[in-house]
């Protein structure tokens, strides 16, 4: 994997260009490589040929729109791993897992398990390939504040007694990297963190594994409001997605993110089992699950998009010990 560089190491670009860059939302070397010289230039305050050269660097550096051959695909394929949820009826609506290189979505109304799927993938991806996970840290971008390191406690005892090994609590916790999202534009801003994270980790015995973003699009939903602003919320939407894809194939990483449903559809006749983003947020996740309360413990995940598993349903429980079947 290519060794990830930052702005300043662009010519042409000094700390104070950079620093214009990031804060508007520039913060990547792939999104400068992506963007149009006036663009750049009116962001920076530069001039549109220097904008041009910084452009042109960052297309080299971060080697986009490419092609590549058949083989080369494949051998990263073979790359991909899979991480287990402790449900064998999720594993196997899941093909064994959640994939390495893949964004998948959870979609479902409150209290359907998004985030405690979330906090189980979050413990189950430090274990070893044999026991289903990915021997990685995790990542989590929080923007509900509902990360409870006290739920980690209660999963990791759970696995404990289920595995019959004593597992270090605290190495668990250690290994989850969680930070709060304050808005949609620092929610964007906190996969570049992720990636100087991932990067200082890559050649560790945790390199990152796993990014969790729950919620995807409770900021987007808040601030962007009306139709007027629509177009806007889905191309930065757009553009955080692929960041996360771009994350994913980078570090060998499996991206989990979840989906609040339409409360209250916005036209009378909305169905309110539809995810929000609509089609952006479709498009771009590999697979789509959508998660709905059945009695007590139990509930049901259907899984809606797939490139190569059939649709299904799985019947999960969500206990004190964790997610299980
Ligand atoms: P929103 O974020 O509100 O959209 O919901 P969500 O889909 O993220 O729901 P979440 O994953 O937070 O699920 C909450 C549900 O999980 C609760 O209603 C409980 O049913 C269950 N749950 C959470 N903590 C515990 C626990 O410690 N023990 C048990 N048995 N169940 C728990
Ligand atoms: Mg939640």
């Amino acid at each position: 994997m290519a060794e990830r560089k930052g702005l300043e190491d662009l010519p042409g670009v000094g700390p104070a260009t950079a620093e214009k860059l990031k804060e508007a939302g520039y913060g990547s070397i792939e999104a400068i490589a992506v963007s149009s010289s006036s663009e750049l230039a009116s962001i920076a305050e530069i001039g549109e040929s220097t904008a041009q050269k910084i452009i042109n660097a960052a297309r080299q550096a971060a080697d986009v729109g490419g092609f590549e051959t058949g083989d080369l695909v494949l051998e990263r394929r073979k790359l991909v791993g899979k991480l287990r949820f402790g449900s064998k009826a999720l594993d196997e609506l899941m093909g064994g897992g959640i994939e390495t290189q893949a964004i998948t979505e959870f979609y479902g109304e409150f209290g359907s398990g998004k985030t405690q799927i979330g906090h189980q993938m979050a413990v189950n991806t430090q274990l070893p390939a044999e026991n289903g996970g990915l021997d990685g840290s995790v990542v989590i971008i929080d923007t509900e504040n509902t990360f409870r390191p006290e739920r980690i406690t209660q999963m990791v005892k759970g696995l404990s007694a289920r595995n019959g090994t004593e597992y270090d609590i605290e190495e668990f916790l250690k290994n989850i990297h969680v930070a709060k999202a304050y808005n949609s534009n620092h929610q964007i801003l906190l996969v570049d963190t992720a990636n100087d994270l991932a990067n200082k980790l890559k050649d560790t015995d945790k390199p990152v594994r796993l990014l969790i973003v729950d919620s995807l699009t409770a900021h987007f939903r808040a601030e962007y409001v009306g139709r007027g602003t629509l177009a806007d919320r889905q191309q930065k939407l757009n553009k955080h997605m692929h960041e996360l894809m771009k994350f994913a194939g980078l570090y060998n990483a499996a991206i989990l993110v979840t989906n609040q449903v339409m409360a209250k559809p916005d036209a009378f006749f909305g169905d309110p089992t539809k995810p929000i983003g609509g089609h952006i947020v479709g498009h771009t996740a590999t697979f789509r699950l959508y998660l709905r309360k059945s009695k007590g413990e139990k509930r049901i995940a259907r899984l809606v998009d797939s490139p190569n598993l059939p649709e299904g349903e799985a019947i999960f429980s969500v206990t004190t010990e964790g997610v299980k079947d």
